[in-house]
């Protein structure tokens, strides 16, 4: 079915989403179209939970971090995050989706002045293919430095010069301690052979020697990125790994701590 029926077909069962979200005391969350947006519906709030996890142990995040959430969609990470900051904790999310951004800020902003969200105009196939804004030149006007910068499966919906963009912007955005997880499907030898085996949930084909795609047709649907170009690009924008890399388990590695594999960033020394 096409992605634009699937979501009229949502649109048109959130009433009943709503009523069972009554029943379970869950209308905090946010309508069933837009939470498919995002991910699978089943893990909507276990992820958020095991991000939560991720941004403590993995990014240091405290009660009294400021985080900034590219790519937040409905409000994921801050709905989790709404109890884990304390008064001088801060959270800006940002995202290319209107009707996401809406609802966060009516439903989370509106009530609770630690948290702002903002739109970016900026164009994607699968996300907002009317955009004004090109992701290979936007520019973050955001005169601030986080603690915490998540971009949780943005880079996946990317591609390489949108990619390049971001992560040019990084550095200028955290403080000196800072760090920023980002999720990746990273192509290297240990996926490469695991793919071979047949392991690999997602069966990527080559694009270039960067980026690769798992349905040719829909590029922006799930991209991959080659490891060692992303490490080499991020440390030319003044980034370096601080924490080694957190192997996903989509590529068949029994080990994998997440879905996708994780990057955790800092400006380099
Ligand atoms: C799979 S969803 C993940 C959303 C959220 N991070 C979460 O985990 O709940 C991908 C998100 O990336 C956003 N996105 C795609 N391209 C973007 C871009 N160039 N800048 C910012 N966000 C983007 C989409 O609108 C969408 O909300």
């Amino acid at each position: 079915m096409k992605r634009s029926w699937k979501k009229l077909l949502l649109k048109g069962l959130n009433p009943l989403d709503y009523s069972a979200r009554v029943l379970n005391n869950k209308t905090h969350l946010p309508p069933l179209d837009l939470r498919w947006d995002v991910g699978p519906l089943s893990n909507f709030e276990s992820s958020a939970a095991e991000f939560r996890l991720y941004l403590k142990l993995l990014a240091d995040l405290t009660p009294s971090s400021r985080v900034l959430d590219i790519g937040c969609g409905c409000g994921q990470i801050a709905l989790e995050l709404l109890d884990q900051l304390d008064k001088n904790g801060r959270y800006t999310g940002c995202d290319i989706n209107l009707a996401a951004i809406t609802w966060c800020r009516k439903f989370i902003a509106s009530t609770d002045d630690r948290f702002s969200f903002f739109h970016l105009d900026v164009r994607n196939g699968m996300y907002n293919p009317h955009g004004r804004h090109l992701a290979s030149s936007y520019r973050f006007d955001l005169n601030d430095q986080f603690d915490v910068i998540l971009l949780k499966s943005v880079f996946t919906h990317m591609m390489k010069d949108e990619v390049e963009n971001y992560v040019s912007q990084l550095s200028a955005l955290l403080n000196t301690r800072g760090r920023c997880v980002a999720t990746f499907f990273l192509l290297n030898d240990r996926q490469r052979a695991l793919a071979e085996a047949g392991k690999n949930v997602i069966a990527f084909h080559r694009h270039d020697d960067t980026i690769a795609f798992a349905n040719p047709q829909a590029p922006e649907s799930i991209v991959a990125f080659d490891e060692d170009k992303l490490l080499k690009m991020a440390s030319a924008r003044g980034l370096e790994l601080a924490r080694p890399i957190q192997y996903g388990a989509w590529s068949g590695d029994k080990n994998g701590l997440s879905h996708q594999d994780i990057l955790i960033l800092q400006k380099r020394s």
